[in-house]
């Protein structure tokens, strides 16, 4: 989704004891929403329901770390994240983000549920050139797909190296 938003730079954060709640219908379209996504994201409830939650992506977020949640999340199983969002006035907030599938008495995947909450702020810094490396490497390429395909090996590549899954990766930042 291309965005009409454009960052300022300026950092909001969330309290040490809030909670960012979403959920999300099986395509990503925000279908809950509690106050403190509402004042972080700085959208309406009613501007959030229905939207996809591409609404507050940031650039600065590798699409291949989006690639691996939902790999992850369509093949049944939860994942941890740190993210960075746009807010509607530009700002932006790093969580850390804990997405499960949501599963009805019967079993069956139904939706998807996203708590996320403050993250520890030196982890942060140890995750943005990460990302970074990530971002460029998808810049590189003509091709979105083709750019994405790279910056996931290269992230493949790295827990690898360190001999770990991406959420013992994330967890143990
Ligand atoms: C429950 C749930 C929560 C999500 N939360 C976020 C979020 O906070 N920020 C975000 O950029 N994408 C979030 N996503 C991923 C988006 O659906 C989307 O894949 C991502 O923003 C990349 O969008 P794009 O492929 O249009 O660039 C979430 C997805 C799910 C299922």
């Amino acid at each position: 989704m291309v965005h009409a938003i454009r960052p300022t730079g300026v950092e909001s954060l969330l309290g040490e004891e809030e909670l960012i709640v979403s959920k999300t219908d099986l395509k990503g379209r925000i279908t809950y929403a509690n106050d403190v996504f509402i004042r972080m994201a700085k959208y309406s409830y009613a501007e959030l329901m229905g939207a996809p939650h591409s609404l507050i992506r940031h650039p600065d977020m590798p699409r291949c770390v989006f690639k691996l949640l939902w790999d992850t999340l369509g093949a049944g199983q939860e994942i941890f994240a740190y993210v960075v969002n746009l807010a509607k006035d530009g700002s932006h907030y790093w969580v850390f983000a804990h997405v499960t599938p949501t599963i009805d008495e019967v079993g069956k995947v139904v939706g998807y549920h996203s708590n996320r909450r403050k993250p520890d702020l030196a982890q942060i810094e140890r995750i943005k050139p990460i990302y970074k490396t990530l971002c460029a490497e998808e810049a590189r390429h003509a091709n979105a797909k083709d750019g994405m395909r790279a910056s996931f090996e290269i992230m493949v590549g790295l827990l690898k190296q360190q001999g770990v899954g991406y959420d013992e990766f994330v967890l143990s930042l």
